[in-house]
């Protein structure tokens, strides 16, 4: 009878232990090593540039009323058609998990005045942006972008600056790229831009795809970025915005092409580019990675372009402005495949706090903070006790000299300082161990 409880009770806990364990919601990340090695590369390399080029960081909220998104990206997008996360709150307010940045920058400019600072107002960010778009490989959920928004500046080297801007850091972290930039006009010259396109669709409604006849309908400019195959013949003969846009636009891109002649920034002409979000006027770009693999190169890593209409339409004065994301996920990808090596290297360390019994090892504990906080890349291993291991880890991460703790050590106020490569030691002055690993440093 008694044997039987234990057994009992072992079925008990496994039953408890049943429980199915935590799943991540499809398409959310966690985000682990090694893509902190490159996220931190990217983050240093767009920090640095967004502040030497003086923009200031922003950070907006990640939930904002949902109508911000309807009203700046457009109801008939994508974007919000399908892809927003939207909810109400217990206090029954519609809210949106940020899926993009330019919106909530534009109702930051509005609701902090920033209108009365001197223009344009530059603002940066790196934030986590959330879609409900179908996950598969450089498409997730929930993803990291990079952004610049200048507001308050029309003019065309502001556009050219965006461009390069997006491009310089992709090129700073390695990642060869190439601008695809096109004009879209005033929101005037591309209503008419919109009557021939739908115009000379109407004649090949036949041959769309259920999808694209319902674009017809409802956004035909999205007719021209359709993944359907057999629209690349029909695009051919399409008319091209560039033949519908007004002479300011007109001026305006071929001064935004000169500038980026001048910066140097690699670049396409690309007829077809319209992107997905209503807010842009004149241009409008999108940046690629450079590669002979034509699945690297049809993801976009970042996008952008000048949304002089935005502020107007969600409140605010008519303001112009201009900006571009870099999907961070996708440049990490893109790092990976390239530097396989980067993410995994451990930074090598200048020395090993090692340590023997309790009393060293409390004794390790302080030395290695001492180390730390004097700027000395140490690393040390308390949970290890054999001397052996511990002199094998310290080999491992690149030691040059070991600091051994033990009882006696620590009974004595010294430490053993041990030359890795040569084998020598010799005791110092427990209080001494930083200036002489400086002294040790130093020659
Ligand atoms: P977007 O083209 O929608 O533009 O996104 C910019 C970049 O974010 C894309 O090129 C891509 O690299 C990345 N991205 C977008 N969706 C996903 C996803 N589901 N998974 C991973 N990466 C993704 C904008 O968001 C505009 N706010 C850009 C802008 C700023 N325009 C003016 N200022």
């Amino acid at each position: 009878m008694t044997s039987k409880k234990p057994a009992k009770k072992a079925e008990a806990s496994a039953a408890k232990r049943k429980v199915a364990p935590p799943v991540l919601i499809r398409g959310m990340r966690d985000i682990l090593n090694p893509d902190w090695a490159y996220r931190d590369a990217i983050y240093d390399v767009a920090r640095g540039i967004a502040q030497d080029y003086e923009y200031e960081r922003i950070e907006t909220p990640v939930v904002e009323e949902t109508s911000l998104f309807v009203r700046a990206v457009g109801k008939a997008t994508d974007l919000v058609e399908k892809e927003m996360y939207s909810f109400e709150t217990a206090g029954g307010e519609k809210v949106t998990l940020r899926p993009e940045g330019t919106a909530p920058v534009g109702r930051a400019y509005i609701q902090h005045g920033m209108l009365n600072r001197p223009q344009p107002v530059r603002l940066w960010y790196w934030s986590q942006m959330y879609r409900h778009d179908r996950p598969q490989s450089g498409r997730y959920r929930q993803f990291t972008q990079f952004g610049c928004e200048s507001v308050g500046d029309k003019s065309p080297i502001v556009d050219a600056q965006q461009a390069f801007l997006a491009w310089k850091v992709l090129e700073s972290v390695g990642v060869p790229a190439i601008v695809h930039i096109n004009s879209i006009g005033t929101p005037e010259s591309r209503a008419n831009y919109k009557n021939a396109l739908v115009a000379y669709f109407r004649t090949k409604k036949h041959k769309l795809s259920e999808e694209d006849k319902k674009r017809l309908l409802k956004n035909p400019l999205r007719l021209l970025d359709s993944k359907d195959p057999a629209m690349d013949e029909l695009k051919q003969e399409a008319p091209q915005i560039v033949d519908w846009l007004d002479e300011e636009s007109k001026g305006h891109f071929m001064q935004v092409l000169e500038y980026l002649d001048e910066m140097g920034v690699p670049y396409q002409l690309d007829p077809y580019l319209v992107r997905g979000l209503d807010y842009y006027t004149k241009t409008v770009f999108e940046i690629f990675a450079v590669s002979e693999d034509p699945d690297v190169s049809k993801l976009a890593l970042g996008g952008g372009g000048r949304y002089d209409g935005l502020l107007e339409t969600i409140g605010g004065n008519p303001t112009p402005a201009c900006g571009f994301s870099l999907g961070i996920d996708r440049v990490v990808n893109r790092m990976k495949d390239m530097n396989p090596e980067f993410g995994s290297k451990s930074e090598p360390r200048d020395v090993f706090v090692a340590q023997l019994g309790d009393q060293g090892r409390k004794k390790a504990f302080v030395i290695f903070e001492e180390l730390r906080a004097a700027g000395i890349r140490a690393a040390c291993s308390l949970s290890k006790d054999a001397i052996k291991s511990q002199m094998e880890l310290a080999n491992k991460r690149g030691a040059k000299w070991a600091i051994i703790v033990g009882q006696k050590e620590v009974l004595d106020g010294t430490a053993i300082i041990r030359d890795m490569d040569a084998g020598t030691q010799e005791t110092v002055d427990s209080k001494k161990i930083v200036q002489e690993i400086q002294k040790k440093l130093k020659a």
